[in-house]
């Protein structure tokens, strides 16, 4: 009998070999030498699917690591769309413009080297949004105050995704002492306590593991 974590991996498999098509430029992101933290080909879909039928135009991403979920997003918003992806690390950023070159997004995809929260006060203070969707994937310890910023940075109808927030079950843990856990759960109360969105959070396995993704409507 396989483990659990296993018939996650055969089915991510499986499901990911009929429904996601191979993209050369997606691959070439996926097996960029940088951390593997990537969301699954069948996330990055998902991301892909979220921002189309939001008819998204202007995306926002917090984490960009190797561009991966990046080109996803890029794709779906089209060639008069426009995308803003924050990282801190400028290997990060290097890497991730290269991947974008290959995939033809370099000219719709601006890559961003600063914290996300100077990234996010700095949009506010160009004015630069309102942003269609907003995918929050950078470090998890300050998602609530991106949340808060996130919100000025959107309109009703905007979506605002993020990433990690189940973490293999610890956010259920209120005494735990991993701060991204922590700043997961402060999220979360927000979340619950926001008028302005309506939200929900659905916990995922495969290939990455288990872990979850928030969901949120501003309203
Ligand atoms: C980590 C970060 C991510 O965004 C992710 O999807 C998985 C893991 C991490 O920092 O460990
Ligand atoms: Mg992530």
């Amino acid at each position: 009998m396989p483990s659990a974590d296993e018939r996650w991996t055969a089915v991510d498999r499986y499901l990911t070999e009929l429904l996601v098509p191979p993209d050369p430029a997606l691959r070439a992101a996926l097996d960029s030498d940088l951390p593997p933290h990537d969301v699954s080909p069948l996330e990055g879909k998902l991301l892909y699917l979220l921002a189309r039928a939001v008819e998204a135009r202007a995306v926002l991403e917090l984490g960009t690591l190797a561009g991966y979920s990046t080109i996803w997003l890029g794709q779906a918003v089209g060639p008069r769309g426009r995308m803003v992806t924050i990282d801190i690390d400028p290997q990060h950023a290097e890497v991730a413009r290269a991947n974008l070159e290959r995939a033809e997004l370099g000219d719709i995809v601006e890559v961003r080297v600063a914290s996300a929260l100077d990234a996010l006060r700095g949009l506010i203070a160009d004015s630069a949004g309102p942003f269609d969707l907003i995918f929050i994937d950078a470090d998890k310890a300050n998602n609530a105050v991106y949340l808060e910023l996130a919100l000025e940075l959107s309109r009703p109808g905007t979506l605002i995704v993020a990433d990690n927030v189940v973490r293999a079950g610890a956010v259920a843990e209120a005494e735990s002492e991993d701060a991204t856990v922590q700043g997961v759960r402060r999220f979360f109360d927000l979340l619950a306590a926001e008028p302005r969105v309506t939200a929900t959070a659905i916990q995922t396995v495969g290939a990455k593991g288990y872990d979850g993704l928030a969901l949120a409507l501003v309203l």
